[in-house]
């Protein structure tokens, strides 16, 4: 017999940024983070997991190619799942497994993302979460989503936000042992319907630099990294907060592209420097400045992760109407470089 779950996570985009660990092993941060999940049908990751007694070994297939296992984080994740495991009784198909008997059953995982990997846009975040989750849902596990996101943790930090959906913000937490590191819901996806994510697609080349070598630099040699995660983010973390509790877009889109410039400013302050962004990346965000100072009140945020690709997140429908049509304009169709996703509303340019 074969027995077999499927799930689906999105990937998040995170507006406080998380950079830095203070224990590499178990993935803790050096300051908490806030993130937005988008929706499921733009950006996520599909995994079926399946058990069978007659499987010799765990074994992984990502957009179709095997891929190792070997890795301590991969084996972190199904370790703390199997431990977590509980005893599964099917009467129509007789098939019983005792909880004991998890440890010995192996694992085929099929895992599928509908975006490019590894281009900033954060598939190491839905990858991981989608993991964890479709274990714990095949092997019977009761636990909560915020126990699940402390084990997706474990796999890729940004993972464990992407438990939830809407705004999510991950504790760093205090404790040696990770215990209190988890992410916790902010606010539903249905909350602040009017805001639009538009991502630009700038390259869809792998990144240079892995954001886990990236920061992992960056705690060694950067004296800025420190500034920011004891003094500047702990009071953006409370603002955002309020921002999203309020609605209140001018702080929201003021703390986000602060954060990003931020968090790209400690890349630059690591030796060697990291550079993530590029020109294209650098003209999109003058083009949002100046049309947010032109208003007079922002009308988009933008944010990039580890990669050049822009994340802009409109106040409304109206206004990522516009910025598509700047964005056509200034990075025309026949510009390879850039194509335009409009996320949240299923058209794709
Ligand atoms: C820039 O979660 O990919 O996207 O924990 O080493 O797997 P690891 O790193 P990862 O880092 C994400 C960094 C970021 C910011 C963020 O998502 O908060």
């Amino acid at each position: 017999w074969v027995l077999m779950a499927t799930g689906r996570s999105p990937t998040n985009i995170a507006v406080i940024k998380y950079w830095g660990k203070r224990d590499e092993a178990l993935i803790l941060p050096v300051n908490d983070s806030i993130s937005v999940t988008l929706d499921p049908d733009h950006l996520s990751a599909t995994t079926t997991v399946a058990v069978s007694p007659s499987f010799p070994s765990d074994r992984m297939w990502l957009n179709g190619k095997e891929i190792s296992l070997s890795g301590g984080r991969f084996q972190s994740c199904l370790r703390e799942i199997r431990k977590r495991a509980c005893e599964f009784e099917d009467e129509k198909t007789g098939i019983k497994i005792k909880k004991e008997d998890w440890e010995k059953l192996h694992v085929h995982i099929a895992s599928y993302n509908n975006f490019p990997t590894a281009a900033g846009l954060a598939s190491s975040a839905a990858g991981f979460a989608c993991l964890v989750f479709t274990l714990g849902k095949l092997m019977n596990v009761k636990e909560d989503y915020g126990e699940l996101s402390s084990i997706a943790r474990q796999g890729s930090g940004s993972a464990c936000r992407s438990l939830y959906g809407g705004f999510v913000k991950w504790c760093m937490g205090k404790k040696d042992d990770g215990s209190d590191s988890f992410a916790v819901q902010l606010a539903d996806e249905t909350h602040w319907n009017d805001l639009v994510i538009i991502i630009a697609v700038v390259s869809s080349k792998q990144k240079e630099t892995s954001s886990t070598s990236g920061m992992r630099d960056t705690v060694e040699t950067s004296p800025l990294l420190q500034y920011r995660a004891q003094t500047v983010v702990p009071s953006r973390v409370l603002k955002m907060e309020e921002a999203i509790k309020n609605q209140d877009f001018e702080s929201f889109a003021k703390v986000t592209c602060a954060d990003s410039n931020q968090f790209h400013a400690v890349c630059l302050d690591t030796s060697p420097p990291i550079f993530y962004m590029n020109d294209t990346s650098h003209r999109i965000i003058s083009l949002v400045e100046k049309w947010n100072h032109s208003e007079g009140t922002p009308q988009v945020a933008y944010t990039f992760d580890a990669g050049p690709n822009a994340v802009l997140i409109a106040r409304n429908r109206k206004t990522a109407a516009l910025l598509l049509q700047k964005l056509m304009y200034y990075f025309p169709p026949q510009d390879k470089d850039l194509s335009s996703y409009l996320v949240g509303d299923k058209l794709i340019l």
